[in-house]
């Protein structure tokens, strides 16, 4: 039986990942704060074979969280764990920034719960010699989006946390693997105004996100025009790439 841990198991791209591993042979352990929602996506795991559990938190509680899931694998060894809870927002209408409760907020669930989460659960793996870490960043780490920058700031962060977390315990047989994808076609993904080239569907992007578990990738960026954009950010002059980064605003705000 492979014990699979999903955060974010009630939104959309969670709920696609849970859908992507229900099978017989699968125990997953699925995670959310919307109890009516992670019990509709667990019926859904069991229907198609799987073993499914639920645990309804506030990752913001993150000592709670940490502690919540140090049970999980002391009940049983978790072989792969995925951190896709996660908050998107943008700044407030007529709004210079962000407010700083939504900073703190955006903070806690998008970079201090996964990452103390992650560190907790790869020190367990290493232990025991294996397991399989997922985090699930974003494209917008890697642009400094001025009416987003708590949350291209907290997924900045997690993808170094990522990269350094991987190096730390790859020699005791522990892999840790980031995706960061454009565009998904969920709940939170709708509410960011404006075009939104190359929209992912939560199965596809469900796909990619198994694929590069298996295949044991470092990172993926997905799509591809993504990892373009961020070479592209990256060589840029600086004055051009200011330039246009203070040009970008999503229409209406
Ligand atoms: N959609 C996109 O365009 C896009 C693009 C790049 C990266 N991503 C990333 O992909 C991941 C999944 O996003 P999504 O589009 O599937 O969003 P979503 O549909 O809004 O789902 C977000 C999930 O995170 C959970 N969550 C949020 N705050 C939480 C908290 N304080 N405590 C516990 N759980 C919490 C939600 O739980 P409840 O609903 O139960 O509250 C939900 O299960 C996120 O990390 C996001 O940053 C999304």
């Amino acid at each position: 039986m492979r014990r699979i841990l999903v955060t974010g198991a009630s939104g959309g791209l969670g709920r696609a990942i849970a859908a992507h591993y229900a099978r017989p042979g699968a125990e997953l352990l699925l995670w959310g704060r919307d109890k009516e929602r992670l019990d509709a996506v667990a019926a859904a795991c069991r229907a198609a074979g799987a073993q499914a559990s639920i645990r309804s938190l506030d990752l913001s509680a993150e000592d709670a969280a940490v502690a919540a899931l140090m049970a999980e694998d002391a009940a049983g060894a978790i072989d792969i764990a995925i951190f896709a809870s996660g908050l998107g927002d943008i700044r407030a209408e007529g709004a210079l920034v962000e407010d700083p409760a939504l900073v703190i907020r955006l903070g806690k669930v998008n970079f201090v719960a996964p990452a103390a989460m992650a560190a907790a659960l790869a020190d367990a793996m290493a232990r025991r010699g294996e397991g399989r870490i997922v985090l699930i960043g974003s494209a917008a780490a890697f642009h400094a989006l001025p009416f987003a920058a708590a949350y291209a700031g907290t997924k900045a962060g997690l993808a170094r946390f990522a990269d350094a977390l991987r190096l730390a315990v790859r020699p005791y047989g522990v892999g840790v693997t980031l995706v960061s994808p454009g565009f998904i076609d969920t709940a939170s993904g709708r509410k960011v105004p404006g075009p939104k080239p190359m929209i992912l569907t939560p199965e596809k992007a469900a796909a990619i996100v198994a694929r590069a578990a298996e295949r044991k990738q470092a990172h993926v960026v997905a799509p591809g025009i993504f990892a373009l954009l961020r070479w592209f950010d990256r060589l840029l002059p600086a004055f051009l790439r200011d330039r246009l980064l203070s040009s970008l605003t999503p229409p209406g705000r």
